[in-house]
């Protein structure tokens, strides 16, 4: 057992490998404040796929960058968010490329564009096997060719190529491979399987399954509501920069609260029951302009006189349920989405 496994394996399946709590991130655009992530809390905890849903520019991205410590110059965080317990904001640079290199796996929706151009596929993942196992160059390359072989059936010839000689469906498989490397205790995964073609889908989808099966907690980002079918134990549903809703998977088909996931939800036409199928009105609102309202309440077909008066309502446990399930409205969808 390396010293990886060990640590890995190590915490109680109670203690979250990664907390976030009161996350806010404001973008800084021509002068104008974005808030993209106005108070986030979840905690991701070992072998849990959380998913996070939601429209375009709801923050989902945001929240991902800002766990890795990914955002550009122009955006100001606060909040805290914890690996383990360790605060992510105090790490030095080292401790976090040290995370991102080994403790957090990411796969983002450009498989092309997250590797370097200028690098073989089998020296990029051979680099990190030397920078945070130790290994040396041959016993890396080897390595790097081992990893590969999990997701293709020549692993030394796409080893040795250069990402413009490999298709977007091939550069995902190269990310699953790098991902799950050096198995990390964490995947945060954002739109993982955007655009990809059914077979890829697939293997990425059961990648990711293999991972959580071994413990690995995994935080996706999808659009694709099959993949929450299929992955997700908790979905954190976005709007606006807020979670408007948490819950785990089956209530949040079943009986979802909040007037935003039930649109979403019957939106779209495979998941909608006779009935209940109806496009969203209106769009997203635009951050820059973000009153103290409800941000959900232009589109609300159940807005009532508190929705204009209160403020934007707190994200709170539904009455009568689970405490793990919670919603942020004043007037909660009294149906269900399905029986
Ligand atoms: N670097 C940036 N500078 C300024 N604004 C940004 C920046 N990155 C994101 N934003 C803004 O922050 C908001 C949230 O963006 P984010 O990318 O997190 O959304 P998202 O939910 O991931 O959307 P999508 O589903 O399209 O990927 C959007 O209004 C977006 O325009
Ligand atoms: S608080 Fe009011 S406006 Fe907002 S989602 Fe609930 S009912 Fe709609
Ligand atoms: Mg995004």
């Amino acid at each position: 057992m390396d010293e990886h496994t060990e640590t890995s394996t190590e915490p109680a399946p109670d203690v979250p490998l990664i907390s976030v709590r009161d996350l806010r991130v404001t973008y800084k655009t021509n002068g104008l404040p974005v808030p993209a992530a106005r108070g986030i809390s979840f905690d991701v905890r070992p072998g849990e796929v959380l998913t996070l849903v939601g429209e375009s520019a709801s923050g989902k991205s945001t929240i991902a960058h800002a766990i890795l410590g990914l955002l550009p110059d122009n955006a100001t965080v606060s909040g805290e968010m914890y690996y383990r317990g360790q605060s992510i904001p105090d790490m030095s640079a080292a401790e976090l490329r040290r995370l991102r290199g080994t403790e957090i796996g990411i796969i983002f929706q450009d498989g092309r564009a997250s590797l370097t151009p200028t690098m073989r596929i089998g020296e990029q993942i051979a680099e990190s096997f030397r920078e945070h196992r130790g290994m040396a160059m041959e016993e890396s390359l080897d390595a790097a060719v081992e990893v590969l072989a999990r997701v293709f059936s020549d692993p030394r010839r796409i080893a040795d190529a250069y990402v413009f000689q490999i298709s977007g469906g091939m550069a995902q498989r190269v990310m699953i491979a790098m991902a799950t490397a050096l198995k990390p205790s964490v995947i945060i995964a954002d739109e993982p399987t955007a655009n990809l073609d059914p077979a890829v889908r697939h293997e990425m989808l059961t990648a990711i399954e293999e991972m959580r099966d071994s413990g690995t907690g995994i935080l996706a980002i999808t659009h694709d509501f099959g993949v929450v079918a299929r992955l997700a134990d908790r979905v954190g549903v976005m709007y606006a920069g807020v979670l408007v809703e948490t819950a785990d998977v089956r209530t949040t088909f079943r009986t979802p609260k909040h007037p935003y996931t039930f649109g979403l939800l019957g939106s779209i036409p495979t998941l909608a029951p006779r009935g209940r199928l109806v496009a969203m009105r209106g769009n997203p609102p635009d951050l820059t302009t973000l009153t103290d309202e409800c941000a959900f309440l232009p589109r609300c077909n159940k807005a009532t006189g508190e929705c204009r008066t209160a403020g934007e309502p707190a994200l709170t446990v539904v009455e009568g349920s689970s405490e793990g399930h919670l919603a942020r409205c004043y007037n909660q969808m009294a149906v269900p989405f399905r029986e």
